[in-house]
């Protein structure tokens, strides 16, 4: 497996994320679903094995710095996951309101505080030790070759609210969990599969 630098390539994530809700946010402004829903699908798969390595590995290491700072992080999350499906589900809809589409560009726009607020962490990351480093890289390169979207993820792997990031320096990734993923194996957000199945059509 090759070798990652974590810092370098949290911060890559966070500017594709940026991109991506940008995006999304001029998509859902025009109305235009058919982009929305691609755009959509291609942010769950980011942002699943990021939020996950932010949530098993990199938030737990940093919690040494500054844990009120993490268990804030961690609320964006919730509400980033409320945001991809909330607008996942009315994506489905064969032709959403101008009401609707609007709000949830709102809702895409505001998760820009998100990007900003935890790239913060990539200066005390910077602080790390070679060694969390390492491992850190390792986790991210695990959480990407599983590549279970957001969404799914959320559903069936997220460790529950209020436990997350307790283990200092130390993956909180217990072998139950492990297992299930390497038994399911490579996810594919829902959205996106339908967006390729009806455009074949
Ligand atoms: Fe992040």
């Amino acid at each position: 497996m090759a070798k990652l630098d974590p810092i370098a390539e949290f911060r890559e994530d966070h500017r594709k994320i940026r991109d991506g809700l940008t995006e999304l946010t001029a998509a859902l402004q025009a109305k235009d679903v058919e982009k929305a829903r691609r755009v959509l699908g291609k942010l769950d798969e980011l942002v699943g094995p990021h939020f996950r390595f932010e949530e098993e590995a990199f938030y737990p290491t940093l919690r040494t710095f500054s844990g009120k700072y993490v268990d804030d992080l961690l609320k964006e999350h919730d509400k980033a996951i409320d945001m991809v499906r909330s607008c996942a589900d009315l994506l489905k809809k064969p032709n959403p309101s101008y009401e609707e589409t609007y709000e949830a560009a709102h809702s895409a726009q505001s998760l820009q505080a998100y990007v900003s607020n935890c790239d913060v962490l990539a200066i005390l990351g910077e602080r790390l030790e070679p060694k969390e480093l390492k491992k850190l890289g390792k986790n991210l390169a695990a959480v990407r070759k599983e590549g279970v979207s957001l969404l799914r993820w959320a559903e069936s792997i997220r460790i529950p609210r209020g436990t997350q990031g307790i283990i200092v320096g130390n993956f909180p990734r217990s072998e139950p969990i492990s297992q299930d993923c390497r038994g399911q194996k490579t996810f594919k957000s829902p959205f996106t599969t339908k967006v390729v199945s009806s455009t074949e059509k």
